[in-house]
């Protein structure tokens, strides 16, 4: 494989079922190294652009090149990858060890030698010997991970990982990929979770049904999005005008009991004063971390009116 070649290029994927579109044109580069996020809502297509990516079904169109080679060309340039999709597949009444061993059997090579370490790395050691069939979710997601690195990969291809997790088992899930990438494996992780993404990523493509708004670095996307406040005052009524008022006050929108927008802070301080002389009291007044939200429903409310959303996203591609 080519030494110099990308994890992952993607250029002009399609794929159509019939009348429907799955992926409609997705173009994305995956560097060494990355932690790629591949965010969108339910349906948004990263199952479906997983699995062309991983060879597991035919492009209509465009093309997949891992590390330089087309898994739909030769399997070769499956060579060092793995992954899997929605959620690996076991046989239940066969412990964990034994069926990674027949897996490793399968794939040949050192893989057999590599069970106990990728035991190890996937907390799964001591129930190891126990049938598959008895695993929580999250176990049998993390003996998913384990049966990926008997490959000994360097890329890894995960698709929602934490879904359908407890709070406990999204939280290992995390630190295990955190692990993956610390070794020195490039991930591309599929999510519907904002935070998520925030959270363990570097980059990030945004897909909503099929197409691709965004690919780039989340702090460039912050950039774009800029600084996202959170308001709670004693009479949101008042607060709204107020804020709509307010010049330099942009993309306010109101969810629960609390006003959300962007600003910047000499905007903000005239803002606050604007609020008291109005009658309405400060309750809260916080800069949010989750620009990413506030970005994601700007684009979601733009694609359900059937235009883009006005904010100035560059694609990269
Ligand atoms: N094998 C298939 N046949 C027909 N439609 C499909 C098939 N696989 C996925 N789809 C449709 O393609 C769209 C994208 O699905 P999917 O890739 O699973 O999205 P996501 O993983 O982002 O939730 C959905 O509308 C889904 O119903
Ligand atoms: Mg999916």
């Amino acid at each position: 494989m080519s030494e110099s070649a990308a994890p992952v290029e993607v250029r002009g994927l399609v794929k159509r079922y019939g009348e429907l579109t799955a992926v409609a044109g997705v173009d994305l580069t995956v560097e060494p190294g990355d932690v790629y996020g591949y965010l969108g809502p339910n349906g948004a297509g990263k199952t479906t652009s997983l699995r062309m990516m991983l060879g597991l079904i035919r492009p209509t169109a465009g093309q997949v090149r891992l590390f330089g080679r087309d898994p739909q060309v030769t399997v070769r340039a499956l060579e060092g990858v793995a992954g899997f999709v929605e959620a690996p597949r076991f046989y239940p009444y066969l412990s964990g060890l034994e069926n990674l061993r027949m897996m490793a059997a399968f794939d040949g090579g050192d893989s057999r030698d590599r069970i106990p370490s990728a035991l190890d790395v996937v907390d799964l050691a001591d129930r190891a010997k126990d049938r598959v069939g008895g695993y929580s979710h999250g176990m049998r997601q993390r003996l998913g991970i384990a049966a990926a690195l008997l490959r000994n990969p360097r890329l890894m291809l995960l698709d929602e990982p934490t879904t359908g997790l407890d709070p406990g088992g999204m939280r290992d899930m995390r630190e295990l990929v955190r692990r993956l990438a610390g070794e020195g494996i490039t991930v591309v992780l599929s999510s519907h979770l904002l935070s998520e993404v925030d959270e363990l990523c570097n980059r990030v493509a945004i897909v909503l049904k099929g197409s691709m708004v965004y690919e780039g670095h989340l702090d460039e996307l912050r950039r774009t999005a800029g600084a996202g406040y959170r308001l709670r005052t004693t009479d949101n009524a008042i607060a709204e005008r107020v804020c709509r008022a307010q010049p330099g006050v942009e993309n306010m929108r109101t969810s629960g009991a609390e006003i959300h927008f962007s600003a910047d802070e000499g905007t903000v301080g005239e803002l606050s004063v604007a609020l008291v002389e109005s009658g309405a009291a400060i309750l809260a007044l916080a800069p949010e971390h989750a620009t990413l939200e506030e970005l994601f429903f700007r684009l979601t409310e733009g694609e359900e009116n059937g235009d883009r959303a006005p904010v100035a996203l560059e694609r990269t591609a």
